[in-house]
């Protein structure tokens, strides 16, 4: 049983349904009338995405484009190297363009990515997070559109992974120390 390794719910479903629809709300606001390419960054993403894109309102007129950078593999820490394995299927250029994550850590993947997208001539590129772990930036990045500013736990669940394992699970939990140790 998955919900046996967690030591505690962090954010539960209904929190996370709740910020979730109020990000969607203030997505749909701002790009009321405009196109919109929303990117999903694999894997870890997947679950927020696909609940964000239903709470765009439909004055939105949104198209979806997916693109995995090099992950830290099965550690718990990240490598500091970025490299994109799955580039997005179309140009984004002249397009505003809003990158879906589930967490900004180190900001070392996002710092990368968001500049790599930037470069392709976009009208412009913002970043809709998750979850936010301000304590351990290294690197700068804007969040334009935070869920929840978390601490630094391991937290798993709602796509999130350790070694690939617990990303079905419907709510964020802490994963017990003796999991990862
Ligand atoms: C996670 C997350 C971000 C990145 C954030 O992905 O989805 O892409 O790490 O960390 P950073 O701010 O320190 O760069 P991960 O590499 O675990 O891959 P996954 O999404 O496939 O689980």
């Amino acid at each position: 049983m998955l919900h046996n390794d967690v030591k505690k719910v962090l954010l539960s479903e209904e929190e996370i349904k709740k910020r979730v629809q109020e990000l969607g709300e203030a997505i749909s606001q701002d790009y009321k009338g405009e196109e919109l390419v929303l990117v999903c960054v694999l894997k870890g993403a997947v679950v927020f995405y696909t609940d964000l894109i239903r709470a765009i309102g439909n004055d939105v007129d949104v198209s979806l484009d997916f693109i995995s950078c090099s992950s830290y593999g099965n550690g718990t820490v990240s490598s500091g190297e970025v490299r994109i394995m799955k580039d997005l299927d179309r140009s984004v250029e002249g397009k505003h363009v809003l990158v879906v994550e589930d967490i900004v850590d180190t900001g070392t993947t996002l710092h990368y990515l968001l500049d790599n997208l930037k470069a392709r001539q976009a009208k412009s590129v913002k970043l809709a997070t998750l979850l936010n772990k301000p304590e351990r930036r290294k690197v700068d990045v804007h969040v334009d559109y935070n869920g929840f500013t978390v601490p630094d736990y391991f937290v798993i669940g709602y796509g999130l992974d350790y070694a690939e394992r617990y990303r079905q699970l419907p709510y964020i939990g802490i994963l017990k120390e003796e999991i990862y140790q």
